[in-house]
């Protein structure tokens, strides 16, 4: 068994221990997994490089902790519920020992493709359990999956398999989201225009919709797995090989890939799981999110399998074909523990009571949250109306570079209080500094949250260019770990997670950097500059923003911010298309040529006073001449 907290004084008792002797903490969990071959060291680490590892010449692989552990003493306990996005549709129940032939076999289709140990495989996939298999057969090989989310445009796929160099991808015909049906390999054989390493697709069936095969490079999945074995040897990999990279958006530039490895990212989803859920044997648990984001890895995939647990995976939209969907599904498989994020829960809110009355949701026993802030509104509502009373939120703070759950409450153990991510969980050692490096100590203080030691869980690397870890979260506060958050330790000593600091956006728990959407913006033929910001969204919780100066002749200001949203949609996704776009005049700029985006910030959010210190600006009126149109509308 590993470390199961119990009781509020266990907790404290635990973190005490993981702060003194990380090493001693973290060594008794890890030796609860099955390795080929003990570590020889629990951590070497340095944040300056930075360079981080995690239980030295290790020798194990992943799969053998999530399907062969399960295989004899629970081969027939359910894995993996799936849930279509057509309520009609049957479900599929998948246990243990059926995952684990299927990923074998599809390890075996890897293999024969010419996939080994380290080749990069981007899965480009629907919410269905060949998505979660094809990751463990990668991991059950030695390759590294870097999953893109379905949504993506053909150019954010292009150039992620680019940053890679990936291999092979993995995708379907199409994808079912709500009433719509939506292409998914057309994405693909766009993509791949601009992509020379890619030799193999692979093709799942999903909608049957008409789609075009190439020769020699795509096969259907249903063919590649024909005959295929359903045994295969896990390839013994080292703890600090990687497990997978995972693209994630920053304040600068392209979209980085986030590299995580094998050992500590077991030895933590694991530990993280069982504790903020408190899960149970025999529990039902499930998370809501998409495969494509760092949560659909850590909690409905590596996490619950490594527990042998039953993890739910669904592939529709909450409100489709009615808006008590997720209540529905609750009390259809008597789900125990319930993670979504605070956007949905808003989204849900808005639509009254009545969606949830024809559902029984007494199976309910906790009730998790991520992504971003949560408001107390919504926060009660979900307290309230779903968990009626009686189940503890589990309000989780971590990020796509953490790997798991830092901050959040213990379930049924941590007191908790709305919109705080209470405590740190044992081994996260939290720091808050201020605009200067100084250390804030003891409570009721506000700053930039850091981590001054690391976990198994944390990334090891930025895929391919190392440097950019280091300046991105490593040089601010030299010899912490950067997380980009705005944090408040309240009086009890409680953490508040405010928000990013950085020019980072958080739209519907999504990350977006306002450098990224104001490229895909100044990629339109008449767009002379662009800026980018949050601005608070009722259900969203930040929407997209953007001022943009453009050339106006031959167009109205109706057809050039349409033609504006589509751009952005096609070369990002539907998720980074702006929600406002106001044709400027100009931005306003200091001197220096810097856009004070604090203005826009104000603007944007339909504050149009006290804009504080503008003298710095090189023409003042410019702010005048945006508020009017912004009053417009
Ligand atoms: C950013 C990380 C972690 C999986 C989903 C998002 C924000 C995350 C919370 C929370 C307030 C939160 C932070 C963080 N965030 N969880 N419980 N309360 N803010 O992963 O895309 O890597 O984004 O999401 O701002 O830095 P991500």
């Amino acid at each position: 068994m590993s470390v199961k907290i119990q009781t509020l004084s266990g907790y404290f008792h635990e973190y005490q221990k993981s702060v003194i002797e990380p090493e001693t903490f973290w060594d008794r969990i890890a030796e609860t997994f099955h390795w080929k071959k003990r570590w020889n060291k629990t951590v070497e680490w340095n944040f300056e490089e930075p360079s981080i590892k995690w239980f030295l010449d290790g020798k194990l692989n992943i799969t053998e902790n999530m399907l062969d552990r399960y295989l004899f003493t629970a081969g027939d306990r359910t894995a993996i519920i799936w849930e279509p996005n057509e309520p009609d549709e049957p479900s599929r129940h998948i246990s243990y020992r059926e995952l684990y032939h299927m990923v074998c076999q599809f390890s075996h289709v890897l293999k024969d493709l010419g996939v080994g140990k380290g080749d990069r495989v981007i899965i480009y996939m629907p919410m269905v359990p060949e998505a979660a298999i094809a990751m463990m057969a990668c991991a059950r090989i030695g390759a590294v999956h870097s999953v893109v989310f379905a949504g993506f445009s053909s150019q954010a796929l292009a150039d992620r398999i680019n940053d890679c160099s990936a291999k092979l991808v993995l995708t379907s015909d199409g994808n079912f989201r709500g009433a719509k049906k939506i292409g998914v390999k057309e994405v693909v054989d766009e993509a791949l225009k601009q992509c020379v390493s890619v030799e193999k697709v692979v093709v799942y069936r999903r909608t049957g919709q008409d789609i075009k095969m190439v020769k020699d490079r795509d096969l259907w999945w249903h063919d590649a797995i024909k005959g295929k074995p359903t045994e295969i040897e896990a390839e013994e990999m080292d703890s600090e090989d990687m497990l997978y990279i995972l693209y994630t958006s920053g304040s600068t530039g392209k979209p980085k890939g986030v590299v995580h490895t094998i050992g500590g990212y077991m030895v933590y989803t694991h530990f993280s799981f069982i504790n903020v859920f408190q899960y149970n044997k025999g529990d039902i648990y499930w998370c809501s999110a998409d495969i494509g984001w760092v949560t659909g890895h850590s909690y409905i995939v590596y996490g619950p399998l490594l527990a042998g647990a039953t993890t739910v995976m669904f592939e529709g939209i909450p409100t489709y074909p009615h808006a008590g969907r997720f209540w529905e599904v609750i009390d259809k498989y008597k789900v125990n523990q319930f993670y979504t994020a605070p956007t949905a829960i808003r989204a849900l809110e808005a639509f009254g009571q009545d969606p949830l009355l024809p559902f029984d949701l007494r199976s309910l026993k906790v009730l998790g949250t991520v992504g971003e802030p949560i408001n107390e509104e919504a926060w009660h509502w979900y307290h309230d109306h779903v968990g009626k009373n009686k189940c503890p939120i589990v309000d989780t703070w971590w990020q796509t570079e953490t790997g798991g759950i830092l901050i959040s409450p213990i379930a049924s153990i941590t007191p908790t209080k709305p919109s705080y991510a209470t405590m740190p969980l044992p081994g996260i050692q939290p720091i808050i500094v201020d605009n200067e490096g100084n250390v804030l100590r003891g409570n009721s203080v506000e700053g930039n949250l850091c981590m001054k030691y690391p976990w198994p869980g944390m990334f090891r690397t930025t895929y391919g260019d190392h440097k950019r870890m280091h300046d991105t979260y490593f040089s601010q506060f030299p010899g912490l770990y950067f997380t980009g958050d705005g944090v408040k330790r309240d009086e009890d000593g409680y953490y508040r997670i405010l928000g990013r600091v950085d020019d980072v956006i958080n739209v519907s728990g999504h990350r977006m950097g306002t450098a990224e959407v104001e490229n895909a913006i100044n990629e339109h033929p008449r767009v002379v500059e662009s800026a980018v910001v949050g601005y608070p969204h009722e259900i969203k919780g930040q929407g997209i923003y953007a001022f943009v100066i453009a050339d106006m002749t031959d167009r109205t200001v109706a057809n050039l911010t349409n033609e504006i949203k589509i751009t952005v949609n096609q070369i990002i996704g539907p998720i980074a298309k702006p929600d406002k776009v106001q044709i400027v005049p100009g931005l306003p700029k200091t001197r220096s040529g810097k856009i004070m985006r604090r203005i826009l910030r104000k603007i944007a959010s339909g504050d149009y006073d006290n804009f504080g210190d503008t003298s710095t600006l090189l023409d003042p009126g410019v702010v005048e001449k945006i508020i009017e149109t912004a009053k417009e509308g």
